[in-house]
């Protein structure tokens, strides 16, 4: 079967990486990739650094779209996703998550019919305010294949009303769901080790840091929140290191006063770093003693590592993590952000981390599935 890969965002290409693996050590003579990055990221350092470190072949197509308003960059990718498919006309068309690369794909395959495999599916915050939120409402609901990674997934996608009955032969009118665990864990578990045998890597960052992302617009383009994310980072008495994302490069000099944001530079104790590599990141992952973020993959992956998370949104898609008591949802309080850091800092003992994501297989499964039914 041919199968077209659309990858976009930083997240994406790190997701597709797994699912290539597996195509290349399990299904060469039988599925053949063609993957396009619409260019939604574009800096080396959120992009190309992942196609070389994770050794994904290069994208047979790149539209080059760049950074625009949500209206403006989905149309772009949809006309050029729209030309590929009818060129290549695959079995299938494989999104990942909920960015405007997935919403995009979405569009153009479901008008001309191209069955659409939806990697993360099911996941929700209940608030429409996200643009992610609509995107993956939006692509589940025309999609035939749904692989979602956790069980409120699946059941999210039950209380909508797709059925639990699996056919052979599904089509976007009855479409077939998946528990089937997450291809992030897969990445994990086959890069933990390389990332932690790294010299240079324990050479530059050590142990015993916090490790912080930010990212969510909701966070860099709101003046009061990002100011509380930082006055609390600067409260925490801890080093951390927060490798920083261009979205939220080119907010905080326009959001956080200019007091605020040259104690914020001057700090010893925050280390502001360029994104880094996926195995650098990894690494990070594995040796911090707490990571505070918005982003929802770094929220599991610290979840992968054992490692306690204060999550910088009001609500997570991934609710499993914080029933463990091992994350926290702090969204933008400072106080609570504080408090938490210090209550982590400070525990003993974690609850135990149990595994609520799969088994390190979950693409392995997906492209079994996908020739199974779509092949
Ligand atoms: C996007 C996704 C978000 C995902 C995140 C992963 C949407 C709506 N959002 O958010 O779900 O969590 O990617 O990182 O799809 N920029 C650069 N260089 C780049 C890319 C972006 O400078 O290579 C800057 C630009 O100023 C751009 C801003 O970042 O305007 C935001 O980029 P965009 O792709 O629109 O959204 P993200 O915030 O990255
Ligand atoms: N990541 C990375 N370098 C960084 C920050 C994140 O490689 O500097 C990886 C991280 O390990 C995870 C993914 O990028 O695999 C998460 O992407 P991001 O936080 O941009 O988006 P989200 O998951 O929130 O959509």
């Amino acid at each position: 079967m041919k199968i077209v890969t659309i990858i976009g965002a930083r997240p994406q290409i790190i997701k597709a990486s797994a699912l290539s693996r597996a195509i290349k050590e399990h299904f060469t003579q039988s599925i053949k990739e063609i993957i396009v990055h619409t260019g939604q990221h574009y800096d080396e350092n959120m992009s190309e650094v992942f196609f070389k470190e994770l050794n994904i072949p290069s994208p047979n197509y790149n539209l080059g779209v760049k950074s625009a308003s949500h209206g403006v960059q989905t149309a772009k990718m949809i006309v050029g996703i729209e030309e590929i498919l009818l060129q290549e006309k695959p079995n299938a068309i494989v999104l990942y998550g909920d960015t405007n690369s997935t919403l995009a794909g979405a569009i153009a395959a479901a008008k001309i019919h191209v069955p659409i495999v939806h990697i993360e599916a099911g996941l929700r915050s209940f608030d429409k305010n996200m643009p992610e939120e609509i995107n993956r409402i939006m692509c589940d609901n025309v999609s035939t294949l749904l692989f979602s990674p956790t069980l409120a997934g699946y059941n999210n996608l039950i209380r909508e009303g797709f059925s639990q009955n699996i056919s052979s032969q599904p089509d976007f009118n009855h479409p077939n769901i998946y528990h089937c665990g997450d291809i992030m864990l897969d990445n994990t578990l086959f890069f933990k080790q390389i990332a932690q045998q790294n010299e240079s890597f324990q050479h530059k960052y050590g142990k015993d840091f916090i490790l912080c992302t930010i990212h969510r617009n909701a966070n860099t383009d709101n003046k009061n929140k990002l100011s509380s994310i930082f006055r609390s980072l600067l409260r925490i008495n801890h080093k951390i290191i927060l490798p920083l994302h261009p979205r939220t490069k080119k907010m905080m000099p326009i959001m956080l006063d200019k007091y605020l944001f040259s104690e914020v530079m001057q700090s010893e104790n925050i280390e502001i770093i360029e994104p880094v590599s996926y195995l650098a990141m990894t690494y990070l992952e594995n040796n911090c003693s707490l990571v505070i973020t918005d982003s929802g993959g770094v929220q599991k992956e610290a979840y992968y590592m054992s490692k306690p998370c204060i999550i910088l949104r009001p609500e997570t898609e991934w609710v499993e993590i914080v029933q463990t008591g091992n994350a926290i949802i702090a969204d933008t309080d400072e106080d609570k952000i504080v408090a938490s850091a210090n209550k982590f800092l400070n525990s003993k003992s974690l609850n135990p981390f149990i595994a609520l994501f799969g088994n390190g297989r979950a693409a392995e499964f997906m492209c079994q599935t996908m020739l199974n039914c779509l092949g």
